[in-house]
């Protein structure tokens, strides 16, 4: 769909090439960016992370796979389907920690992790980057990761098994944390500084790694509540910041809590357009790994308006990944999740008009 339009744009500039108002006009009047400018656009794989709570306690029998070998639904086939028709490339797949380790803070659960890991090589198949979310707000049942609950050490050890694991695949991304929140985020800095020499030191050393700040990472305070001047600190093994890269999420319902089905605005002048100048001045890139809106002609508006900010500033922005498929169905507020008839994927209509292109 989003291709079509491309080509006639495309079209229409060639036949028009006379700088005329008229043509000017014409173009401004498209409401999408028509080029695929950032480097990376893909979706959430949700499921691994169901029961997952803000206080990053988990019900692990509320994770539903999004995987049809496991009884659920089809993810990678939902995957192969937004490479193929939509030109996407990356997924970002949650996972509790609870789930990893059945509770066991630590250890791994065997049986568990290759159930994930199932997803991850899905997903790797397609040839997309894969992103490894730890999905738990900083926490383990209540108690903040190195701030009182689980140890700075525990959680280095998570790190270290999954770099050790997947450091040979140059397509995976490690999503150090989802959305922390209610912390020190100098002493989160710092624990995030021990993962990431962890995960360069287990052998990982060329992947991107993602850096979540405070404030569930939200892109309109990342500056204001000292996420970015923080994390700024946080150095590869050789002192250099290659591939260490900031974790942004935004949502544009009237809270900003991504519950909502409408949204009431795009978000560019309060945090898209401050955080791409302080990114510009620091030398350094964000990655928006949660954004999204109901299925309605409000976030249709808005989310695409956030995305042509963002194709407009890729030195600063190497992509969004939008918040989500996978496991979810059309009863949740923010489904992105394709439906299947026969061999045909039909998507949903934010997918359509924003996300893919
Ligand atoms: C975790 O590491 C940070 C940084 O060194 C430190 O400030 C904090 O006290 C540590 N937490 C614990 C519980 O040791
Ligand atoms: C800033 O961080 C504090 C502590 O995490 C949080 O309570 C507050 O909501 C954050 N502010 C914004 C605008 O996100
Ligand atoms: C998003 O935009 C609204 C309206 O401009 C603003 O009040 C709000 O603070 C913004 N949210 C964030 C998280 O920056």
């Amino acid at each position: 769909m989003k291709s079509s339009l491309i080509s006639s744009i495309v079209l229409a500039s060639q036949v028009f090439a006379l700088p005329t108002t008229t043509s000017v006009r014409a173009n401004t009047a498209v409401k999408y960016v028509p080029f695929c400018s950032l480097s990376t656009a893909g979706v959430n794989i949700a499921g691994f992370d169901f029961g997952v709570l803000t206080d990053g306690s988990q019900t692990v029998s509320d994770v539903y796979p999004p995987l049809s070998a496991l009884g659920g639904p089809d993810g990678a086939g939902q995957m192969s389907h937004f490479v193929k028709d939509d030109n996407l490339n990356i997924f970002r797949l949650p996972v509790g920690w609870e789930y990893l380790t059945n509770y066991n803070i630590g250890t791994f659960d065997t049986t568990k992790l290759a159930n994930y890991d199932q997803l991850v090589q899905a997903c790797l198949s397609t040839g997309a980057t894969c992103i490894i979310d730890i999905h738990n707000y900083a926490r383990w049942y209540g108690g903040i990761i190195g701030q009182g609950g689980p140890s700075n050490a525990s959680f280095v050890q998570l790190w270290t098994q999954l770099a050790t694991k997947y450091k040979a695949s140059t397509n995976i991304a490690f999503g150090v944390m989802n959305e922390p929140h209610d912390l020190d985020i100098n002493i989160w800095a710092s624990t995030v500084q021990m993962v990431v020499t962890a995960i360069r030191t287990a052998g990982a050393t060329s992947q991107m790694i993602l850096l979540p700040g405070t404030g569930y990472t939200s892109a309109g305070s990342f500056i204001d509540n000292g996420s970015g001047a923080a994390l700024s600190k946080v150095k590869n093994l050789d002192g250099s910041t290659t591939n260490l890269i900031f974790d942004v999420h935004q949502y544009l319902d009237y809270d900003y809590s991504g519950t909502h089905t409408e949204c009431v605005t795009d978000n560019i002048s309060s945090a898209w357009q401050p955080l791409a100048t302080w990114l510009r001045a620091n030398k350094r890139q964000a990655l928006n790994t949660e954004t999204g809106g109901g299925n309605t002609a409000s976030c249709e508006q808005y989310l695409c308006s956030a995305i042509n900010f963002m194709n407009s500033n890729t030195d600063v922005f190497l992509g969004y990944v939008a918040w989500s498929a996978g496991s979810f169905d059309s009863t949740y507020e923010l489904d992105l999740t394709p439906t299947l008839s026969g061999s045909t994927w039909t998507d949903t209509a934010l997918m359509k008009a924003c996300i893919a292109r």
